[in-house]
């Protein structure tokens, strides 16, 4: 069963069930043990009184009251006037990651009175419900069934009163789709590259346009040779697994669409210019961006909202062999300009150059690519941010802007043109790697000679694709960065 999340009208003292959260900031906690049952409000006031719960940010503290639920889980927020959308995000995952490790299968979510800072109604239950499904994710792993499984977590409720019902039910529908497109995003992310290849990427998304009524085309080899993209055949080559190129349409308004282009390295090896053993294993993920634009498209399946988007992942996996290419190598993109290969582990350019070509019969209102695109990116930036480059200017700052609400932050690189300098080949029109320094820079500059008069946006993840950290909102492996950015992005541009 998969994970759910809904509104219901209803108070905390009434609540019994497995587990009853509530989520409180620092000034609400003095009057929120009247507003619980008494066991479960005596509790909780001997907790403030000794000073163990204190409502900051991210403290939990749980609790076992006489009824009528079985479990209360406290979670702060900090100061009141501070919490952010991120913060209410933070706390529901908390709420559902703990609810999933108890085993609860479900439960049950009050916002504290006093504890929205600024926030809207509507947003409030927006993040809530992103949160709750980021904390409910969990992977069926590949292991031998364990003698007493843990139930999964299968749907939280969030109590709202009468006054606020409709406006949280808005926000809530927001952001349970948006939640739902993280949960898919994650789920292919995490399968294994002898699983997760181009052709099963190809079904994948046209499974997925199936059930939500998308519009797919799923090229496959010959039609890839047909269409001419030679920078994208030039990686596949070496592999025994075929290229695809997913053209995703949801014509949700008659506008210009907003082109999503997602890199869909389904391994990457390096080809001839191979990765080091150590952490090779990480390249799985490289097909991050594809599952974002795949995240997406789930969300605008389930919402349905007033505009145009495409999407198109072309998906390949990058290996060394007889048939592979070669540093030297010349090749011919769809664009028609030719590209010296002199690194074949800088592939993720290759195919995001052709796809932008691609992009140009639509007409697009903006293009936006999402990559695993340069180790780089983590020296410059760490895992806190995605590195963003493009123009116009406005167009960047929209993007921006939109991940800063969706919490999946990105930060604004320079391409100046000494940049370009770096990429100068003697042979072909450029070369596809300018060295380690700056290389997240003159990757963008790259594919920026691909963008054939369309307003465009690079983001950078793969720095925060996947992580290897873990704390009490989230769990080591795949993020769905950018399905919550490009959510936020495409429902700011919703039609009348
Ligand atoms: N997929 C990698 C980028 C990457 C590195 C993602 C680490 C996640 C973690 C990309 O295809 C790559 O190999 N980039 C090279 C470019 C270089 C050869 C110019 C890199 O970053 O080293
Ligand atoms: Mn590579
Ligand atoms: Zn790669």
């Amino acid at each position: 069963m998969a994970f759910t999340s809904s509104i219901q009208v209803g108070t905390p003292a009434a609540q019994a069930g497995p587990l009853l959260a509530v989520i409180a900031s620092e000034e609400a906690l003095a009057a929120l043990p009247a507003t619980l049952a008494s066991g479960a409000g005596s509790q909780l006031a001997a907790a403030i009184a000794s000073g163990d719960f204190k409502a900051k940010k991210d403290e939990a503290a749980l609790f076992y009251p006489p009824g009528p639920a079985t479990r209360l889980l406290l979670v702060g927020v900090g100061k009141a006037a501070e919490v952010t959308r991120q913060k209410l995000r933070r706390a529901s995952a908390i709420i559902a990651k703990r609810a999933r490790q108890l085993g609860t299968g479900s439960a049950t979510v009050a916002l504290a009175g006093g504890s929205a800072g600024g926030l809207t109604t509507k947003e409030c239950y927006q993040v809530l419900a992103e949160g709750a499904a980021v904390g409910s994710w969990f992977f069926p792993d590949m292991k031998k069934p364990p003698e007493d499984p843990k139930p999964p977590l299968e749907s939280i409720t969030f109590l709202v009163d009468a006054g606020s019902e409709a406006e949280a039910r808005t926000g809530h529908a927001i952001g349970a789709a948006i939640g739902a497109g993280g949960l898919v995003a994650r789920g292919i992310q995490m399968l294994p590259p002898n699983v997760c290849t181009p052709s099963y990427l190809g079904r994948f998304a046209a499974e997925l346009a199936d059930r939500l009524g998308h519009r797919v085309t799923v090229l496959d080899q010959a039609a890839i040779v047909a269409e001419g993209m030679g920078a994208l055949l030039a990686v596949a080559q070496g592999s025994a697994q075929e290229p695809r190129f997913v053209v995703l349409e949801y014509p949700g308004d008659a506008g210009a669409p907003v082109v999503l282009i997602g890199k869909g390295v389904t391994f990457d090896t390096g080809g001839i210019s191979i990765k080091p053993a150590d952490r090779m294993e990480d390249m799985k993920y490289d097909m991050s961006g594809a599952a974002a634009v795949l995240g997406t498209f789930e969300m605008l399946g389930r919402l349905r909202p007033k505009v145009n988007v495409i999407g198109l992942i072309p998906t390949v996996e990058n290996m060394p062999s007889g048939t592979a290419y070669r540093p030297a190598d010349v090749v011919k993109s769809h664009l028609g300009k030719t590209i010296e290969v002199v690194n074949t582990d800088a592939e993720g350019r290759l195919i995001l150059a052709d796809a932008l070509s691609y992009a140009r019969r639509f007409k697009p209102a903006c293009v936006l690519d999402i990559a695993t695109l340069t180790g780089a990116i983590g020296i410059a930036l760490g895992q806190v941010a995605a590195g963003v480059m493009g123009e116009p200017p406005p167009l960047v700052q929209e993007v921006l802007a939109a991940g800063e609400r969706a919490g999946e932050r990105g930060w604004e690189l320079p391409l100046w043109d000494e940049y370009r300098e770096l990429i100068k080949s003697d042979i072909a029109d450029m070369k596809n790697s300018g060295g380690r320094l700056g290389g997240s820079i003159t990757a963008g500059w790259f594919l920026k000679e691909f963008v054939d008069g369309f307003p465009w946006v690079h983001l950078d993840i793969a720095a925060t694709a996947y992580t290897d950290r873990e704390d009490a909102a989230s769990v080591r492996g795949p993020t769905a960065m950018g399905v919550r950015l490009f959510a936020e992005f495409v429902l700011a541009r919703v039609s009348a």
